[in-house]
Formats: C-alpha cells, structure tokens, sequence
C-alpha cells in the first residue's frame, strides 16, 4: 500500500494523506544552516551542529508523535487549521505534501481557504524561508487570521533539555515591527541570535509560551489562537517562543502572500550591541531584506533548483527501469548529500545530541558524495583526519562546531583507521588531485604534531598491520563496523555503555572483517603509494596484503568451510561459524571480503556468496546473522542484546546489503547483485509502506529480519551509511561506471534482462555519454569504443583537453 507517489519530473514525492505510518521527513539546508522537515510540519532547526547550537526546540519520543515544529495556523470563524494538518489535526479538505530535492510544500485546504506553503534554505544564506499564500476559494468574503508558532530552543540541546533549574530563568527576547529575536545568553558568552520575522505588519505576538498556549492547553490549541488574539508577551525567563498574528481579509479568488523567514545572526564581538542591552540587529535587518518580497523569495527558490540542476547532471543514467533511473538521478544521491551533512547526528531517530560526526560513518558518506562537490569532500576528509591519533587509532566521533574529538566515546575501533583511506582514495580517483596527500594534518587536533595526509593513511594501514592477534588476523578492539560486536567488553551491569565499557582492545579479540577492509584498502593504499612514486613501500604493502588474503582464505584462519567466519572473540573462538550454537554466519565478512577480490580465483568467493544466500536473504533483503542470538552472550556483547530480528541482531541492516551486491558483481552474477539491490530500494518497497512505515524515497538503517515479530518493517531512517554504499554499488559496479586512478572504468554487471542504458558522467571536468549495448550478457565488455577507436581493457584514458567523450560499450 502505498501514501503518495514520485512525481519524478519535478523530483518530488509527492505524499497524499498526513497519516503515514511514521513522520516521513525532508532536510533543508545542505551547508551550515539545516532544518528537518515532517509532512506534518513537524522538525527543527540548527546550525551547523545539532547539539551545541539548536535554533527550535524538538521533543523526541513525545506522544502524540511528532509535535513540536514550526507551525501556521489559520482561524476562520470557529475552525482552527493548519496546512499541514497538525498540531489542531482538524480535518482538511484536501491535504498534500512534497517533498522536493532541498524544499518541501504543503498544501491544505478547508471551508474554501487554501494554503500553500513553500520552505526552503535558500543557498547562501542562513535562514529558512517559508511562503504562505492564502487563497479564498469560495464564493463569500473571508476575514481569517493567520498566526505562526516556532518555540526557540536555548541554544545547547543538550543543555535545554535537563537544565531546567537555570534554564527556567535564562530566556530573553525583543521584539522590533514584525521581527522577534531570541537573545538567551546573549548578555554573555554567546555572540549569536535568531530572529523570526514576517514582510507584513502584525496584529499582535507572543513570545512567552505560556501566553500563547495557555498553561493547561498545547500546541494542539493554543489559547491565544482559540481567542484569536495574540497578546504581546514578552518573554522573561521560562519558555520563549515567536508567533505572529495576521488578520487577513480575503474577497472571493483573492490570494495573499506572506514571507516568514526564520535566521540565525552572528555578530563581531565589538558589534554586539545597538545600546545597552539592545542587540545590534542590523545584520538581521539586511538578512529579512533579502527575502521581503514574493520575486526574491523566487528567485532564491530558483537559485536553489539550479544548484540542484547541476549537481544531480553530474551522473545521471537512463534506462528502461524507471525505479534504478528515478534512485540514481535523484533521492540517492539527494540523501547521500544528507548523509553527508549529517553523519549520524540529527534525524528522527538520532536525537542530534548523541552522536555528532562518526569517522567511520564520514569516510563512508564520502564515497557516495565525493562526485557532487569534491572540495567539500576534501575538506571534510582533512577535518576528520585531524582527529586521528598519532598511533593511527582515531576519535570515533567528533563535534562538527568544534571539529575536535568526543572524548566520551573516545577511540579503539578496529575499523576506524582503513575508513580514512577508504574515503581519501575515492577523493583521488574522483578528482586526480593528489596534492590533498601533501596537505599537512595535525593529529588529535594538536597542529604542532602536524604531518602530511599521506602520512595519516601510512599509519592507518600500520596501525591495523601491527596490531593482529592469534591468527595473525587485525584485532578488533571495542568493535569494528558492527558496532555490536564487542568481543572485549563483557559487560553484565545494566546501563554500562557497550561502546566503552571494558578495555578499549584485547590481544585475542580478532575481526575477519577488517581482515577484508586490509585487503581492500590496502591494495588502495598500495596504489597511492606507487602514485607518489614510493615503489618500495606499496611492494611491502601489497606483500602483507598478500598475506592477510592467505590468512583470510585459511580454514584455520578466516575461512569456516562454506563462508568466512566472522571474528574471534577473546578466549580466541569462533564467532559465525558452524561450530557456533548461535550467530552461525554473519553478512559482513562474506560480502566485504569478496568485494575486495578474496577468494575469487579458489571458488570461495562463490561458495560464501551462495552461502548468503541460502542462510541470510529474506524478500525483504538479506539479514546480518543466522542464526539469531536468543541469549545474551556476555563475550559477545551489544550484538546480543537485540530481540532477535532486530538491529544487530539478526535485522536486514541495510548498509551492508550493497556489499553482498557489489560482491555478487565482482564475480559476475549481475541477476543476483540486482536482486539484492531490489529488495531494499525504495523505489520498490514503495508498494509495501504499509509494512516498512519509513519514507519510502530513501533508505532507513534497518529492515526488521524474519526472526522480528514486524519482519520487513524499516527503522531509523535517513542517516545510514546504506545511502553511500547502494549509489556506490548501483553507479560504479551495477551500471559499471567506476572511477579509477587513472581514468573512467566502464565495466557494467547487469541482470540479463536489463537491457541497453546510458550514463552521462561529468569526471573531472569531462562530461563521458556512454552508451551501454548488453547483449543479454551480465558481465563482460566485449567491445569499448571511445570516440570511434577501439581501446583494450575498461578503462579510458583521462584526457583533459576534451570536453566531451563519446564511449561505445558492447556488453558480452
Ligand atoms: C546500535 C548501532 C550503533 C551504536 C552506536 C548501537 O546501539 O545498535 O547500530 O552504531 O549503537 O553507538
Ligand atoms: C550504525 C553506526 O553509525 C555505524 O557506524 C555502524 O557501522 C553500524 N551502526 C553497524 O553497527
């Protein structure tokens, strides 16, 4: 069943009830300034980073679901109704929401008044922009009022959500014409506000919460909207918030508009103030200019869409599969910009004072946004590896205000080093410049102990080469990529943190996991390092490459007879392997290990992809572990502590599907790789939202396994390292365009009956129209014509002096 459509020509999804199953939500904003967007208008905003600076306050896991945001509500007569149905949940005659590419419309109609709302942030600036037309659609004049409602959030989430003690007093406000600032803490350390400000002039305002609401009343019925008077509070202490109020009188087909922008300032510290204890607001003044009128307010809407013109041209494919043409061309790519932005730090699901940015989880988000706006990516790779120790071990998260490392989660997953090459690597082969390599990157944030990036990545790989255990495999300390996998934690007290608890490594404690990253970014450290001429250290490189493939195919290593064994835990036993009661096979080893060619040429790739298969796939998408864990394992860890079918434990995690895809396409079954890309796409589950609940044009972490009493539900939507890993999957090994160190690769691994397509490509700075014939084939390029001469191999020559390139591909 499905709640809406794509609308695919204006790169919307279009939702046609308010009732969807979970909050289905957009992002705003894809710099500094960002704001999370429900179909009910649910959501908040911040900027730059979720905890340390939180414009409009958010209640997770409130009930009703979803209630706080920032609201419209329009009187007429007795009937109070907002556009996009909550808070009042007053029945609309008609209800639509889109969902579009950085901007999302609502539009709600009752009793013959029809609103239609526009929000977006616009590119450059630091405020988000709503247009409200009010039309009056029937036959009688209407005299309505129109009342807006943002409550300010004090700054540190965190903070304004356990302080109470001081923050009950702390809040402050002005109110200068139609513009209310929030000024909480300005008086002292902060050198920033937030304005929320309408281009008309008011009837009246609020700004104390409890005026507006009314102490026993919610944002469901605000008393003073009830009353239809606003009452001109201001705030002092308690609760701050902004509402305008509008009386509006609309003849019969008459249309107003009003321009609400909500903004963050800062100003110089010497510029704070206009008179004693006046804020200086000129900046917010020059700011709400910029956006007082209907035409400007357009053109910084068009603006918006043409910067997603051109990112989303910069590969596009078209086939006869409108789902693979509609994910590729828009909402991957749309969320692996999100995904970008946001690391793990602020969805639904991820409160935004958790967690800010994860190492591991960036490199990765990198991989799937590195072609869209490489400089960022740059940038980004340089920031995190800054916070990287000397030793090569990394922060496993950081503040993206502070860019330094949290050091409540602090260091000591296994993994987290060989994601820096991941993402640095993907940076070059996107763009050539291999001067990033020579940029000189202070460690733990510490710029006297600065050294170049290319000697961050050395010690990565030799942080991961030096500490093995037992079997000579990588130790895993707290963790790896399953960060539920904490072989050296053994925690029994309730409320101990899985993530840090216990020793952060152990010397037996091993992941054949990373044992398949070491190959794989190895051998991509390995051509870094003959990119820079150091012929002697890439032969070393790929000699302990070597050597890791052996240990991995080694039945008394990392090989378990049918698949690759997970890891070892720290008394040094099995973990996924037959010989376990429980959790006899994982997904993670098996597909990132032949992805990154082990096992390939012995038949064991073959037999551990077959093995996947047979144990793990659902029609929901293949799961993480079989046999669920259905006791807790003390030696295991947080792995098993889910109820089985859940996260870890046995769920579809849906990042890790892709790999099992791009493996399958390394050995050339392009009918299962696309079968597994299917399963969790949301072009397909589309049809089924009835039962997977989270938005269904983009990916959610989980799909609940068949051991869940909910199999096929999604959860945690939007920030999942899935975004990445599927466009990578889908772009590079599917369609088969894949960038390399030396130029564009054009090797597609298809099902039989995809048929022919085309990609355009702009590659550093060379737009490729490639044309793909297939053949009936699923692997293979038989033919690879570049500008009408035939070339060996797949890869095409980078030459800058084109500006186009025409690519012939004959699949068989
Ligand atoms: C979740 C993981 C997550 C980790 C982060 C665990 O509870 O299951 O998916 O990565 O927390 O702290
Ligand atoms: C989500 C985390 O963000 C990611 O880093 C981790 O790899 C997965 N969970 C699996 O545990």
């Amino acid at each position: 069943m499905k709640f809406g459509h794509f609308d695919d020509e204006h790169r919307e999804y279009v939702i046609e009830t308010p009732k969807t199953p979970l909050p289905w939500i957009n992002y705003l904003g894809s710099k500094e300034f960002f704001t999370l967007i429900s179909n009910t208008c649910g959501g908040y905003t911040f900027y730059k980073d979720a905890k340390l600076l939180r414009l409009t306050r958010y209640r997770y896991n409130d009930v009703p679901m979803d209630i706080n945001g920032k609201y419209f509500y329009i009187k007429d007569g007795d009937t109070v109704w907002n556009p996009g149905w909550k808070p009042t949940q007053t029945d609309l005659d008609e209800y639509e929401c889109r969902h579009g590419i950085g901007y999302s419309k609502f539009k709600g109609v009752k009793n013959g008044v029809r609103a239609d709302v526009l929000t977006f942030v616009p590119v450059n600036d630091n405020c988000e922009v709503s247009k409200l037309v009010v039309t009056n659609d029937s036959s009688e004049e209407k005299n309505i009022s129109i009342f807006s409602y943002v409550e300010w959030c004090l700054w540190n989430a965190d903070d304004d959500s356990r302080n109470f003690q001081r923050n009950f007093s702390t809040g402050e406000v002005e109110v200068k014409g139609s513009a209310i600032y929030h000024k909480t803490e300005y008086r002292e350390r902060r050198n920033h506000y937030a304005v929320y400000s309408v281009n008309a002039p008011i009837t009246a305002f609020d700004t104390a919460r409890d005026s507006f609401l009314g102490l026993y009343h919610y944002a469901g019925n605000p008393e003073a909207v009830l009353n239809g008077k606003l009452t001109n509070s201001m705030a002092s202490g308690w609760s701050p918030i902004a509402a305008h109020q509008l009386d509006v009188t609309l003849k019969p087909g008459e249309s107003k508009s009003y321009v609400f922008v909500l903004g963050y300032i800062e100003n110089p510290v010497e510029d704070k103030w206009e008179s004693h204890n006046v804020i200086n607001k000129k900046p917010a003044e020059a700011l709400l200019a910029k956006y007082d009128t209907d035409a400007k307010v357009d053109a910084a809407f068009a603006e918006l869409n043409d910067q997603w013109d051109k990112l989303l041209n910069i590969y596009t494919v078209d086939s006869s599969n409108d789902k693979v043409n509609r994910m590729v061309n828009i909402w991957n790519q749309y969320q692996c910009m999100v995904t970008f932005n946001m690391s793990r730090s602020a969805s639904y699901y991820e409160s935004g004072i958790g967690r800010g940015m994860g190492f591991r989880d960036s490199c990765q988000d990198l991989l799937g946004f590195v072609h869209l706006i490489p400089d960022r990516a740059r940038e980004r790779i340089i920031d995190i590896a800054s916070t990287q120790f000397e030793d090569g071990r990394a922060y496993h998260q950081y503040q993206p205000l502070t860019k330094k490392g949290n050091s409540d989660i602090g260091s000591g997953f296994g993994d987290d080093p060989l994601w820096l090459i991941a993402g640095t690597s993907a940076y070059i082969r996107e763009t050539g410049d291999a001067t990033i390599l020579d940029e000189m990157v202070p460690f733990d944030n510490d710029a006297s102990v600065a050294q170049t990036l290319m000697e961050h990545l050395r010690r990565s790989f030799g942080y991961v080469d030096t500490h093995r255990g037992p079997h000579r495999l990588p130790l895993i300390g707290r963790a790896d990529w399953n960060d539920c996998l904490n072989l050296n934690c053994h925690s029994t007290q309730p409320g101990e943190s899985f993530q840090t608890f216990g020793p952060s490594e152990g010397p037996v404690a091993e992941s054949v996991f990373i044992g398949g990253m070491f190959v794989k970014y190895g051998n991509e450290y390995a051509d870094l390092c003959d990119l820079k001429g150091l012929t002697d250290e890439a032969a070393k490189v790929r000699a302990s490459v070597a050597e890791m493939n052996e240990i991995l195919l080694d039945s008394n290593a990392g090989w378990d007879g049918e698949w690759f064994v997970r890891a070892y835990d720290s008394y040094g036993n099995k973990v996924g392997s037959k010989e376990c009661e429980e959790g006899k096979i994982f997904i993670e080893p098996q597909g990132f290990c032949v992805l990154a060619g082990v096992g390939t040429e012995t038949g064991q790739a073959q037999k551990a992809l077959d093995s996947v298969k047979e144990h793990l796939d659902t029609k929901y998408g293949v799961m993480i572990l079989q046999p669920a864990y259905t006791v807790y394992h003390e030696e295991l860890g947080e792995v098993s502590s889910y109820p089985p079918g859940y996260k870890e434990n046995a769920g579809i995690f849906c990042h890790n599907n892709p790999w099992v895809s791009i493996a399958e396409t390394v050995i050339g079954r392009g009918d299962r790789a696309f079968e597994v890309y299917k399963k969790t796409c949301p072009a397909y589950t589309e049809e089924i939202s009835e039962i997977h609940r989270t938005e269904p044009y983009i990916y959610c972490q989980m799909v609940a396994g068949a051991d869940a009493k909910f199999h096929g539900e999604g959860k945690n939507s939007w920030l999942t390292g899935t975004a990445a890993w599927t466009f990578v999957n889908i772009s590079q090994y599917i369609l088969g365009v894949y960038p390399t160190l030396k130029g564009l690769s054009v090797d597609p691994c298809v099902p039989a009956d995809f048929g022919d397509f085309s990609v355009k490509r702009i590659y550093r700075g060379v737009e490729y129209d490639i044309t793909v014939k297939q053949n009936g084939a699923q692997k293979g390029v038989k033919e690879l014509i570049v500008d009408g001469a035939k070339i060996d191999g797949t890869v095409i020559p980078y030459d800058a002096s084109k500006k186009t390139v025409k690519v012939e591909v004959v699949m068989g």
